[in-house]
């Protein structure tokens, strides 16, 4: 029932995706009450690895620094963001699989949305088996994601980046979630690979894919809808107006 909610709530949307060191409280407000079809926060570490590669990461980047105290962070700014009626997704990294499941109940109990990232590409992550480097291992995805679902109901949400495994074996990753949330990036471009998009759709299409990269504006949202992605998301353009998610997303809703 949750889910079904949820996947009404995000279709044809779009929302705003995980922007590490600006994605916080405040921004993900002003997203949400410009209109937004969902908002994410983080993204967070999560367990001791992920700690870790973030404890390197945040000397040459300031966008890696530690959120202290994260439930009381995430209990705060879930009661903020529910007041615009907006599904929330946190962006996690980590593959400790009791830490996984002891959020997404914390989650699950506020109603928000757990979002495992096999996306971040720094090689502190990767070298621990973390971020994008999940991707490679669809076993590890698919047991944290059975157990996940068995212990706590969280649906499977996975934020991935095309490029990094063969498409025929993202496709099949794709099976292992009810949402892939993937950045289509064509390495070098400054436009999704709206192709790839196309295959996971055609060979999988009961999973909700949410399309991401290079959107900015209704005309480039609405290529990734023709294309097949059921919803879109927005990161860097909504770092320049944070109101361009909510124009984007109301822009589908009324046209498409
Ligand atoms: C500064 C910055 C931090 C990001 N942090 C995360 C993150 O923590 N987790 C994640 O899944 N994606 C992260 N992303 C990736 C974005 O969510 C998005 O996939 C990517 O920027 C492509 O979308 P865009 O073209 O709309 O920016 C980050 C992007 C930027 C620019």
């Amino acid at each position: 029932m949750l889910n079904e909610i949820f996947f009404e709530k995000i279709y044809n949307k779009a929302g705003l995706s995980a922007i590490s060191g600006y994605a916080d409280i405040d921004f993900c407000k002003k997203v949400a009450e410009k209109g937004a079809g969902w908002v994410t926060l983080g993204g967070f570490n999560i367990d001791k690895k992920s700690r870790e590669a973030g404890i390197l990461i945040s000397k040459r980047r300031k966008e890696f620094i530690l959120s202290q105290n994260l439930y009381n962070y995430l209990d705060e700014g879930i009661k903020i963001l529910k007041k615009f009626d907006v599904p929330i997704f946190i962006n996690v990294r980590g593959i400790d699989l009791d830490k996984l499941i002891k959020l997404s109940k914390f989650l699950m109990e506020r109603g928000a949305y757990l979002e495992l990232n096999a996306h971040c590409r720094q090689v502190e992550y990767t070298k621990l088996g973390l971020g994008q480097e999940l991707l490679k291992k669809p076993q590890l995805l698919e047991k944290i994601f059975d157990r996940m679902k068995k212990k706590t109901k969280m649906p499977a949400i996975l934020k991935a980046r095309s490029y990094v495994i063969p498409s025929k074996d993202l496709c099949n990753v794709s099976k292992l979630c009810d949402v892939l949330h993937l950045d289509a990036m064509l390495p070098g471009k400054d436009r999704a690979d709206l192709r790839i998009i196309s295959e996971i759709k055609s060979d999988n299409s009961d999973t909700f894919l949410i399309g991401n990269n290079s959107i900015t504006n209704l005309d480039r949202a609405i290529e990734m809808r023709k294309a097949g992605a059921d919803a879109v998301s927005i990161a860097r353009a909504a770092l320049k107006n944070p109101s361009v998610v909510g124009e984007i997303s109301m822009g589908l809703s009324d046209g498409i």
